[in-house]
């Protein structure tokens, strides 16, 4: 019922002309999984957050990282079991079957595609911010989308189309430039901990929690701490776009072990330092309304120089995370199309760069028409429910395979796998439920349109059900 499965570590329904070079090693995994993490989740979302929980936005985020903690241990063991394309879409099809790979990785095109466009409206928040003040005047109506009362985010738009062109050109250039954006990126945020922290305040820490724990609704809008963390729940993920490279990987083993594992625990403990600084110097309800809040923490502190470099910096690197997303969002794609669920003329490789130049271009399209029109928290809320579907599969596929094939090696080992994958499966349904009626609706209506896609063309399609690919024995 739920369909053929992938062998396991199975070379894959690859053909002449279809597989992925082996360019990437472990510091370039590091640089990609850092580079993907830290974007608009701290920069931007950090002021949403502080909006719906209040100070207690500090403990949304340690919510959020315990969760992904978890999803991370159950992905980099899978990661390492499985080293091929396509992240949980290809672990899903692995353990659980056709069906619910494509539920998965139909989730993970949203993940990764909406991820995108919420950066690049982010990014624009902060150019805009950083070019008004200088005292530069720019037309309302191309900054912003419809819902804020303009007609396009021409920044968001011209910044997605601008990195699918750099992916388009090659992943190897592109993943060099990525480890010269993390460093500013991270360099910007030291800065702003080391300026906000002097000017912290016991006082904007009460009342910490002001709209409770769980996620409600009052007067129309989400509180409580729940909620905060089912929004910069999005400041964590990334690091499964390492997984979605393993293909690519020189050595997955330890590549991808140091890249997934190493970039998460950096990223948390900065998101914790920075949330403390940020709620600490300012009242949040001042930090919630504004699209780039970090940059305002510095100038209300009378720090308008450092506030231009954080913008700056926010300028510069944001994009990085769009490589990152866009880049696994084309390799999900490309090993959908190339398992015959997706028309596989979509999978063409070109032989000049290496990358697949038609996925990333219709990706890269549809992101950048997202960020022109949408709104950043429906859009990143939006992205969160896909990624929270994907992380329940791997902690699922995980488990089902501990299970089923006990003696296949696996690089790394998740320590208690059971106890690690139960509680990636509960956190993770914890934050979807949290994310609001609304969201999970529009969720809902996205995968009645994949799986109407799926049973039109995918089942008919695929390469294990036409017996192009043999099937594993049962
Ligand atoms: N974690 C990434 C960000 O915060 C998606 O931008």
């Amino acid at each position: 019922m739920l369909g053929p499965r992938k062998a396991i570590a199975s070379p894959g329904a690859s053909g002449g002309g279809h597989a992925l070079k082996k360019t990437l090693s472990w510091p370039h995994l590091i640089a990609l999984g850092v580079g993907a993490i830290v974007g608009t989740g701290i920069y931007t979302l950090t002021g949403v957050g502080a909006e719906r929980a209040g100070p207690a936005v500090i403990l949304a985020f340690a919510v959020a990282g315990a969760v992904c903690a978890c999803a991370a241990l159950a992905y980099a063991e899978m990661a390492t079991m499985i080293p091929q394309a396509g992240s949980a879409y290809t672990f899903s099809y692995t353990a659980m079957g056709e069906s619910i790979a494509w539920i998965v990785g139909w989730s993970l095109v949203l993940e990764y595609s909406l991820a995108c466009s919420t950066v690049a409206v982010g990014w624009s928040g902060y150019l805009v911010g950083w070019i008004q003040s200088a005292g530069i005047t720019l037309p309302h109506a191309l900054l912003v989308g419809p819902h804020a009362g303009g007609i396009i985010n021409l920044p968001a738009v011209l910044v997605a189309l601008a990195v699918m062109g750099l992916l388009i050109a090659g992943t190897r250039e592109s993943a060099t430039l990525n480890i010269i954006l993390v460093i500013i990126k991270l360099v910007a945020l030291a800065i702003f901990v080391a300026m906000a922290f002097p000017a912290f305040k016991a006082a904007n820490f009460h009342p910490f929690m002001p709209y409770g724990f769980s996620s409600t609704e009052i007067l129309g809008e989400k509180r409580g701490v729940m909620a905060a963390a089912a929004i910069v729940f999005f400041a964590f993920y990334g690091f499964d776009a390492v997984a979605t490279s393993a293909e690519e990987a020189k050595n997955p083993g330890r590549d991808l072990t140091i890249g997934i594992v190493g970039s998460m625990v950096v990223c948390t403990g900065i998101y914790m330092l920075v949330a403390i600084a940020a709620v600490g110097a300012m009242s949040y309800v001042t930090l919630g309304n504004s699209p780039e809040p970090l940059a305002l923490v510095l100038r209300t502190l009378g720090q308008p120089m450092a506030a231009h470099l954080i913008a700056l910096a926010a300028v510069i690197a944001l994009p990085s995370v769009i490589l990152v997303m866009m880049y696994g969002q084309s390799r999900v794609f490309f090993v959908m199309a190339r398992d015959g669920l997706l028309p596989r003329a979509l999978a063409y490789v070109s032989p000049r760069t290496g990358a697949p130049t038609r996925i990333t271009a219709i990706t890269g399209v549809t992101v950048a028409l997202v960020a022109g029109f949408f709104r950043l928290d429906e859009i990143a809320e939006m992205a969160n429910a896909g990624t929270l579907i994907a992380f329940v599969s791997v902690g699922a596929s995980m488990m089902i395979l501990r299970r089923r094939a006990p003696d296949v090696a696996r690089l790394f080992r998740c320590p208690a796998p059971y106890v690690v994958g139960t509680a990636t499966i509960l956190g993770c349904l914890y934050l979807l439920v949290s994310l609001g009626y609304a969201t999970i609706e529009r969720f809902v209506i996205w995968n009645a349109i994949g799986l109407a896609v799926y049973l039109l063309y995918g089942r008919r399609n695929s390469l294990l059900r036409t017996g192009a690919v043999p099937a594993p024995a049962e």
